[in-house]
């Protein structure tokens, strides 16, 4: 062999060998979405979120759908925490060892009777997976597939949480008051989204999602008959314009640019029609984008209930949002890991297809792992040319176009399997460094 031949050699090895460094962060990525795209991965993942549209069960009561997932563990041979919070199930797959990093998918399905008629229609009546939470645990099963067979070359460990309860339940607070997070690095979540193109992904960095919360006032007057009104005291009335006193709040206290909501979307009194009743209960959902703005409003919503039902000679009590429906944090992305989530999507999906969005005022409980660990929630379209005028999330017609499985089982294990390699690189990195600095 002459010299020249070695010297193309060496420069060839060395050449393979600093692209793979260069493209350290696509290491995995390209070749998820094809291995998820395989016709026997597709027809497994479909069939494992048909079995779970056909079974949907409410917050804390996913029993079968813990099953499933269990089940589908134990056949890919991953270990697993369970039960957390109630019905939920955090799985690991890697190393055993640090760092860790997280991905969640949320279990629960919605109070509704699925207006879809199709073979794999809801079997509960009153119940239906009205937004794509059974999509979401078949990606992250999905995921944990890809992941289990490439275990070998993660550099740490991956925590699969499957989320009870995210309807209002709050079951991020109990996932993370368990305990299983502790020393998590990172986590990631996404939504399915009806209205963005299938195979692109849209999110933005800090606010994304609001934070949101739920009154209930009992409205409490002297019932009495219609025809002779100065013998009661009147709650409808006295409710009625608590309601309207309630729109001023965020017309004329709020910045404009500082987005908020106020809906009163219940209100309950009286049941003939000639006679004034004792009391009126009235509830709704108010929203805002920061902590500081979240809890003037709820002062202010509680101050004019209180003030107006005096005005009209009524009493009044108020109640702000209780274990079973706590307060939802604004759901904020790190902007490290935004940037970072633009890489990765964008080798997995092209970067034509990475979407940027403004913030919704819809809430997510993923909200709450992001106060305790940096957090990245994004939304993952599903509409197609076909699908012209697709159906909203919480809507009993709602529909999910199951090409989408593949993306999602994709994009979760190509975010953390390359956070992974991204995270130790730099750890060692920083370990030299400093070791030079001795
Ligand atoms: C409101 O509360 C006060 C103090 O408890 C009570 O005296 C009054 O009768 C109540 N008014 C109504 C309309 O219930």
């Amino acid at each position: 062999m002459n010299l020249s031949k070695w010297v193309f050699q060496i420069f060839i090895i060395f050449t393979l060998f600093n692209l793979q460094i260069s493209t350290g962060v696509s290491q995995f990525s390209n070749n998820f979405l094809k291995i998820a795209k395989q016709d026997e991965f597709f027809s497994w993942m479909v069939g494992i979120r048909r079995k779970i549209h056909e079974h949907p069960e409410l917050g804390y009561q996913e029993f079968e759908t813990s099953q499933v997932i269990r089940q589908e563990l134990d056949k890919l041979g991953v270990g697993y925490n369970h039960p957390v919070a109630v019905t939920g199930v955090v799985g690991f797959v890697g190393s055993g060892q640090p760092p860790f990093v997280a991905i969640r998918a949320d279990m629960d399905a919605l109070p509704l009777q699925e207006m879809v008629e199709w073979e794999h229609k809801s079997k509960i009546p009153g119940k239906m997976h009205a937004c794509g939470h059974d999509a979401h645990v078949t990606m992250l099963l999905g995921a944990a597939k890809i992941l289990k067979d490439h275990s070998h070359l993660l550099k740490g460990t991956v925590v699969l949480v499957f989320q009870p309860a995210e309807e209002g339940g709050g079951g991020a607070i109990q996932v993370v008051d368990s305990g299983v997070l502790r020393n998590v690095k990172a986590i990631f979540g996404l939504h399915v989204s009806p209205g963005l193109p299938l195979g692109q992904v849209s999110s933005k960095p800090g606010t994304l999602l609001a934070g949101s919360g739920f009154f209930e006032a009992v409205i409490t007057g002297k019932g009495g008959h219609a025809a002779i009104p100065q013998h009661a005291i009147d709650p409808i009335l006295a409710a009625s314009n608590v309601v309207v006193s309630l729109q001023h709040l965020v017309s004329r206290e709020v910045n404009p640019l500082d987005s908020q909501v106020v809906t009163v979307a219940k209100f309950q009194g009286g049941g003939a029609f000639n006679v004034i009743p004792d009391s009126v209960t009235i509830g709704g959902t108010f929203r805002a984008f920061s902590k500081e703005s979240f809890m003037q409003l709820k002062q202010r919503i509680e101050e004019v209930i209180i003030g107006q039902a005096t005005v009209h000679r009524c009493n009044a009590t108020v109640e702000f949002s209780t274990k079973d429906r706590p307060f939802i944090p604004v759901t904020i992305n790190d902007n490290n890991l935004h940037k970072y989530f633009q890489n990765v999507a964008g080798d997995v999906l092209g970067p034509s297809n990475v979407k940027s969005m403004l913030p919704l005022m819809g809430s997510e409980d993923f909200s709450v792992y992001q106060e305790v660990i940096p957090g990245y929630f994004y939304f993952l379209g599903m509409k197609t040319e076909s699908n012209k005028k697709p159906t909203s999330v919480h809507s009993p017609f709602f529909e999910i176009n199951e090409d989408i499985l593949p993306f999602g089982a994709a994009m979760h294990a190509s975010l953390v399997a390359n956070y992974l390699t991204e995270i130790q690189d730099s750890e060692t990195q920083l370990n030299e460094k400093h070791h030079n600095e001795l």
